[in-house]
């Protein structure tokens, strides 16, 4: 069975959060001033667990998902991750991905590749290392994430690389960016700094626009673009005229994709959110400790899917980036 919602957009990409909890306080996504010592993370009984996540995956498959991507806070935090994956893994037809801050590869890329993930997606902002320590703000070198990239690409997972995008921040790095991955394989895509959450201070001042990052890039090695890969494609894409690979750009605010978006997000606490600027989600976790059958479970997610309406970024303003939406962190990227 599959469902569409609204606007006619089905549901083929499952977003999980493992976890709210991050090693890492990138500034413009858990400011250290919020999510300091005394910032109540979820405990462990609120975590959906390996078995009810596994369930939900499995309800949105048959209802049309064709990509899981596991996320956080910092999906490798979770303890034996390992054993979650190989359970979605067991999921047929189904590709299965996550985002990482890349710090704790080195440990693990075998073992997610061994456990069956198709591939990985690493946030890396700036090769500078004192511009990356000052944005993850703990201090974290950048070599570190390199290696990283590294133990996965020896492990077999494919890599992509996203950078977010700030203004006076990063933004004198995006040409070194590029210029290291060219060649490598690794996808470099470029994100425009969002106004997810409510505590990232977010300004339109501060977003650089994906035009400008393209002409920067473009002037160093020219590009070509790429015709979408499936509808929806968050990434517009775009390759180097010389054969030595693509980037991608995300551009969410200058761009919107709001029209062929068809994501869905589980937060760690299994409530599901339509939109990733989501105020409010709806507590699949009840459910599933109610003890509800397969097509109760099945009616209720197609029931919320069926009448989605999202488009945030398609209606974006400077009043309702202060909307109290929900944290980044906590229901996925
Ligand atoms: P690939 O299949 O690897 O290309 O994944 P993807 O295109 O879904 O990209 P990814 O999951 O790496 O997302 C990259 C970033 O794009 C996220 O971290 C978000 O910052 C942003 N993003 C992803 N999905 C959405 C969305 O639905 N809406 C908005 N506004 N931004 C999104
Ligand atoms: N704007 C854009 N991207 C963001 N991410 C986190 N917060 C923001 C934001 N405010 C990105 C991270 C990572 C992914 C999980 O989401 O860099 O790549
Ligand atoms: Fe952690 Fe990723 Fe958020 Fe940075 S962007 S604080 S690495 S979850
Ligand atoms: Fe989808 Fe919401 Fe992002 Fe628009 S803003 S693309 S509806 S998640």
């Amino acid at each position: 069975m599959s469902v569409v919602d609204t606007l006619g957009r089905p549901v083929r990409d499952l977003r999980i959060s493992v976890t709210d909890r991050c090693n890492f306080r990138c500034t413009y996504c858990m400011p250290k001033s919020v999510f300091g010592r005394d910032h109540a993370f979820l405990p462990r009984r609120e975590l959906l667990s390996f078995e009810e996540i596994t369930r939900v995956a499995r309800t949105f498959a048959g209802l049309g998902v064709r990509k899981l991507r596991l996320t956080g806070g910092e999906p490798l935090l979770r303890a034996e991750i390992e054993i979650l994956i190989e359970m979605l893994a067991a999921i047929p037809g189904i590709e299965l991905t996550l985002t990482t801050n890349g710090a704790l590869l080195p440990r693990k890329a075998r073992a997610l590749r061994d456990a069956g993930l198709d591939r990985v997606t690493v946030s890396l902002d700036s090769l500078d290392d004192d511009t990356f320590r000052a944005m993850n703000d703990v201090d974290f070198p950048v070599g570190r994430v390199l290696e990283g990239i590294d133990a996965a690409d020896e492990a077999g997972l494919p890599v992509k690389v996203n950078a977010v995008v700030k203004r006076g921040v990063n933004d004198d790095g995006v040409v070194e960016l590029a210029r290291r991955f060219r060649g490598t394989g690794h996808a470099v895509r470029f994100i425009e700094f969002m106004d997810v959450g409510a505590t990232n201070g977010w300004r339109l001042d501060d977003v650089v626009p994906a035009g400008e990052i393209v002409r920067a890039i473009d002037e160093a090695f020219p590009l070509e673009p790429v015709e979408a890969s499936y509808r929806g494609e968050v990434a517009r894409r775009w390759r180097y005229r010389d054969g030595t690979g693509e980037i991608g750009v995300i551009a969410s605010v200058t761009q919107p994709f709001c029209g062929d978006c068809t994501r869905a997000r589980i937060s760690a606490d299994g409530r599901l959110y339509t939109c990733l600027f989501a105020v409010r989600g709806t507590d699949l976790r009840a459910l599933l400790r109610s003890g509800a059958g397969d097509e109760e479970l099945t009616s209720a997610i197609g029931g919320v899917w069926a009448a989605r309406t999202d488009r945030y970024s398609e209606r974006r303003t400077e009043a309702t980036a202060a909307l109290p939406k929900v944290e980044m962190s906590y229901i996925g990227g």
